[in-house]
């Protein structure tokens, strides 16, 4: 017997259609076509002055998908970003839409058609082209939610949420994730000998900052939960970075003309008027000793290292621009001063540490050549220091749920709450604001062009 629309119709209007989106079913439509829904909505990522990189992942059936874009002020008929293509179930799709104009607005929509059905909206967003020259914008910059560690409808959770929902109400044109974005519970301390942790938490980072990145282009970068220390063995890092540029791609060595790694995990890209030059303190710090997990390898703390290759890139980086704000990310310095020696030694106490091991070189360099802004994470409060001129900011934490006081960070002068950290940058003053769980502005600072 053929089952026709109407019973196809019937029988999701019994099962419930909220439920069904919920579950990734495919949907039916008042005619009764199938519309296929996304098992992960778009993410944005590498946004250039000519192009931007769409991701999702298809839902429970194969279906043909297409990206259409328009200019927000200009003709008003949408246009395919090349051909039609058919999506398994299941299946990551990306689309690298080509021939956009700089600092412009941009609506797309994914549309996606089960087999002999028409194609169908499934997502729309809006974003921003990479700005050129002395214009203003605002960005976003947040830390540690460690998404994969907590259950859902948890507090830490509901943290990342809210920070969500208040990022998204400040319309960033991008947000730099500073890292412990996601974590699983052996990720910091064992090597992987498999996905499943990953794909995990990475789903679920996905899903939890989906209200973001739809409009929102992500430049993530990587802390030490990520499992991606250079003193894991290089596979077992190697498949986790795999996950990673799956669920979460980012900038590669040829995506910005700064350059950067091809495994996306070190790159720098400039908006306006700032250069942002965004590290991997994780990476290429080399096993030193026999000891069981990357934590209890670290006996010295000028263990930690960028690698020579990371290290001579960056100095270039730094000595060609003349950008009028220079502003440097990184999940913690390279080196350590935090309240006890365990605690220095695993990479906290931000400006403490500005003199410490590889740090001091890139302090130095940070002094030659003008950087006004060390962002980095690691410790989950809201911090801001001043070192020769240098503001070192921590913008808090969107969920990790320690609050690391006096006792371990030696931090004098801190906001031990969730939040994030909004740049608002115009060509003379850029400022930056903590803006806690709740929605206030706790503190704010502002940096004035070289
Ligand atoms: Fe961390």
């Amino acid at each position: 017997m053929t089952r026709s629309r109407g019973d196809l119709s019937r029988r999701s209007f019994l099962a419930g259609v909220t439920g069904a989106a919920a579950l990734g079913l495919p949907q039916y439509a008042k005619g009764g076509q199938v519309v296929p829904s996304l098992s992960l909505l778009p993410f944005l990522a590498r946004p250039t002055t000519e192009s931007i990189l769409v991701s999702v992942r298809s839902g429970l059936v194969d279906t043909t998908a297409r990206l259409e874009i328009k200019a927000l002020l200009g003709p008003t008929v949408w246009s395919a970003a090349g051909a039609d293509r058919s999506a398994a179930a299941g299946e990551f799709v990306t689309w690298e839409i080509g021939d956009l104009a700089a600092g412009s607005v941009y609506d797309y929509r994914v549309l996606m058609a089960a087999s002999g059905e028409d194609l169908m909206s499934v997502a729309t967003g809006r974003f921003t082209t990479q700005r050129v020259g002395e214009v203003g914008f605002t960005a976003a910059l947040t830390a540690d939610p460690h998404t994969g560690s907590f259950a859902e409808g948890s507090t830490p959770v509901q943290a990342l949420d809210d920070v969500v929902r208040n990022v998204q109400r400040d319309r960033p044109e991008f947000v730099i994730a500073l890292g412990d974005n996601v974590a699983w519970n052996t990720s910091r301390d064992y090597a992987q000998y498999d996905d499943f942790g990953a794909n995990f938490a990475y789903t679920m980072y996905r899903q939890h900052m989906a209200p973001l990145s739809v409009s929102c282009p992500h430049f993530g970068l990587i802390g030490n939960w990520e499992g991606e220390s250079g003193k894991f063995p290089a596979e077992s890092a190697a498949l986790m970075g795999d996950v990673r540029r799956r669920f979460t791609p980012g900038p590669n060595d040829l995506t910005y003309p700064q350059g950067g790694s091809p495994n996306e995990d070190y790159y720098a890209f400039d908006w306006g008027p700032v250069l942002f030059v965004v590290l991997n303190v994780q990476s290429y710090s080399v096993p030193s000793g026999m000891l069981s997990t990357p934590m209890a390898d670290v006996t010295l703390v000028g263990d930690w290292s960028l690698g020579a290759a990371q290290f001579s890139w960056l100095e270039g980086v730094l000595a060609a621009s003349d950008h009028p704000f220079k502003f440097v990310c990184i999940h913690h310095p390279v080196g350590g001063n935090a309240a006890t020696s365990m605690e220095t030694l695993y990479g906290r106490g931000g400006p403490r540490a500005a003199l410490v091991g590889e740090q001091h070189l890139v302090h130095e360099m940070m002094r030659e050549f003008g950087v006004q802004i060390f962002f980095f994470g690691h410790d989950h409060v809201f911090l801001d220091e001043v070192v020769d001129g240098i503001h070192y900011a921590l913008p808090g934490s969107c969920g990790a749920p320690w609050k690391f006081g006096r006792e371990v960070t030696g931090y004098q002068r801190y906001w031990p709450e969730s939040g994030h950290g909004r740049l608002t940058v115009r060509p003379d003053l850029a400022t930056v604001e903590f803006v806690n769980q709740a929605g206030w502005v706790i503190h704010q600072f502002a940096v004035e062009p070289a």
